[in-house]
């Protein structure tokens, strides 16, 4: 299975200077970066890729705070990397995120929550859909140097 989802550093993310730190995660276990992009959202990408929240009370302020400065956007990919960079996020709030999440260590609250992950797959390929054409996607092999589980 090739399962692959985005992962994006949001601006407060960007602007902490975390980017480096929250790729570094995302190598260390072993997941292979296939696409990677730093970009301003524009509020047409953010109302499809928010497309089940734009009747939600707090979406202007997501809008004004996801279009408040540039994007970090990745594709990663690997054996089950959905549900493994959920786990590796944290709860979208980051007040219950655990220690040693990327929400439990660098985040306090949940309008400022420094990275989005795709909930499932099928999400996931929407998405990448949404944020990647096909040529931005590499398709690259890596058996030396990883730890990830071919399958
Ligand atoms: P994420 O799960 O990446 O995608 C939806 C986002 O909406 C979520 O992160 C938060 O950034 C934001 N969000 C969800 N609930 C609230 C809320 N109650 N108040 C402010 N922002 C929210």
């Amino acid at each position: 299975v090739r399962e692959r989802t985005l992962i994006a550093v949001k601006p407060d993310g960007v602007q902490r200077r975390l980017v480096g730190q929250i790729m570094q995660r995302f190598e260390q276990r072993g997941f292979k970066l296939v696409g990677l992009k730093m970009l301003k959202a524009s509020d047409e990408l953010l109302s499809q890729h928010y497309h089940d929240l734009n009747k939600k009370p707090f979406y202007p302020n997501l809008l004004r705070y996801m279009t408040s400065g540039p994007v970090v956007a990745m594709v990663w990919e690997g054996h089950n990397v959905v549900r493994t960079s959920r786990m590796m996020v944290g709860d979208t709030n980051p007040a219950e995120a655990h220690p040693g999440t990327v929400r439990g260590d660098f985040s306090i609250h949940i309008s400022r929550n420094v990275v989005h992950a795709s909930d499932s797959v099928e999400g996931a390929q929407r998405e990448i859909q949404l944020w990647f054409n096909r040529k931005e996607l590499m398709d690259w092999d890596c058996c030396d140097h990883s730890n990830t589980y071919q399958v």
